[in-house]
């Protein structure tokens, strides 16, 4: 049995990786750059649903006898009416890098003297089964936006989200914390629960 993963992201594939491996270990994990001539479709959805469900989709058109797993994720800031959201991949630009995504909402935030840091990662995951069954799994993180990026571990915006209960942000306090308390964790947690009742 194989489970074929809808991201190009390697920093996700491999938190996926991480939690599904060790309670799956009879489905072979995979991953769209393995696929030579496969070319994702565009993410132009409205909702973070949206934008899973044409990740799972574009790959269950060539792996349709297999898992498939599709993951959009978006930082909700409250200070800037919950954007980037659904914008967070090109928040900067079309092909912005994470230094660039970040260092753009620490500018919008400053800009717009934004004194609510409150914010929370938002994960949907779109499973579609074997037999063409769509599930959906979500999963958030709460927190709040540190004024400096900080840390080297993670991807995206880990360097300037600190988890409430916590000092430091997700890049400082590293993959442990992720693999047991991140909105992507949580989510994939509700896949395993459903996948094993
Ligand atoms: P997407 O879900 O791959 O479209 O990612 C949306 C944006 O959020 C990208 O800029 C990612 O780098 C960022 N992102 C996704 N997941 C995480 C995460 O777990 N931590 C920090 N940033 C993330």
């Amino acid at each position: 049995m194989e489970m074929w993963i809808a991201t190009g992201n390697e920093g996700k594939l491999k938190e996926i990786k991480h939690v599904l491996q060790p309670q799956i270990p009879e489905i072979s994990l995979h991953h769209q750059n393995e696929l030579k001539a496969f070319t994702p479709r565009p993410e132009d959805g409205k909702t973070y649903l949206d934008n899973a469900r044409i990740k799972a989709r574009s790959l269950k058109a060539v792996r349709d006898k297999d898992w498939v797993l599709g993951d959009d994720t978006g930082l909700e800031v409250v200070g800037l009416g919950n954007l980037p959201g659904v914008h967070s991949a090109r928040y900067a630009g079309p092909h912005a890098s994470d230094s660039e995504n970040t260092a753009k909402l620490l500018k919008m935030m400053t800009i717009r003297h934004v004194g609510d840091r409150k914010a929370r990662f938002f994960c949907c995951l779109v499973i579609m089964t074997p037999d063409n069954q769509e599930w959906i799994c979500e999963g958030e993180l709460w927190g709040t936006i540190g004024k400096l990026p900080q840390g080297t571990h993670g991807f995206g915006y880990d360097s300037v989200f600190i988890p409430d209960g916590e000092t430091k942000t997700l890049a400082e306090l590293g993959p442990g914390y992720k693999l047991t308390h991140s909105h992507r964790t949580l989510a994939l947690r509700k896949f395993l629960e459903r996948l094993k009742s």
